[in-house]
């Protein structure tokens, strides 16, 4: 059954770490405070999230996939395959959703190689460094274009 009043939220590798991965990087909050900030704010727009997490690229093209079924646009954080994987890049254009990229950290100031991204091209918007605040900007950002 369609339903177009649900966000995608992905998140990739390592993420599931988060709280104990690198804080002075990533901070403390965990990935369940993180779907739960995403999911009460996308609440407060009569949205509701899905959140997937994987550390394999496959899933993750997968679960994109499934988003043509039922969802109105994504929030995606692909971890370090943002850097890497044209696959994941395909699969958000294939879908045809608005996509909201994330990153906790600002990728920019960080190591070289981190400062490329793929899912940018395909991305509507872009948020780095903002923490997890990040992930609530997205899903207002991807609201405010959501016509009910
Ligand atoms: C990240 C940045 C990536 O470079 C890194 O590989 C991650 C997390 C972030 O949220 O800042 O896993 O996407």
């Amino acid at each position: 059954m369609t339903h177009r009043h649900r966000l995608l939220l992905v998140n990739g590798p390592n993420l599931n770490l988060l709280g104990t991965r690198e804080p002075e990087v990533y901070g403390t909050v965990t990935l369940a405070d993180i779907e739960k900030l995403a999911t009460v704010t996308a609440a407060e727009h009569g949205l509701d999230v899905r959140a997937v997490q994987s550390n394999h690229e496959g899933v993750l093209i997968d679960e994109i996939h499934n988003a043509r079924n039922d969802c109105c646009g994504i929030v995606i954080n692909p971890g370090a395959l943002t850097h890497t994987s044209i696959a994941i890049a395909d699969a958000l254009s294939a879908v045809n959703l608005p996509v909201a990229e994330v990153h906790l950290s600002n990728i920019h100031r960080r190591e070289p190689f981190r400062h490329h991204s793929y899912v940018s091209a395909v991305a509507e918007m872009v948020v780095a460094g903002a923490g997890p605040e990040g992930y609530a900007a997205a899903v207002r950002y991807l609201a405010q274009g959501h016509t009910p």
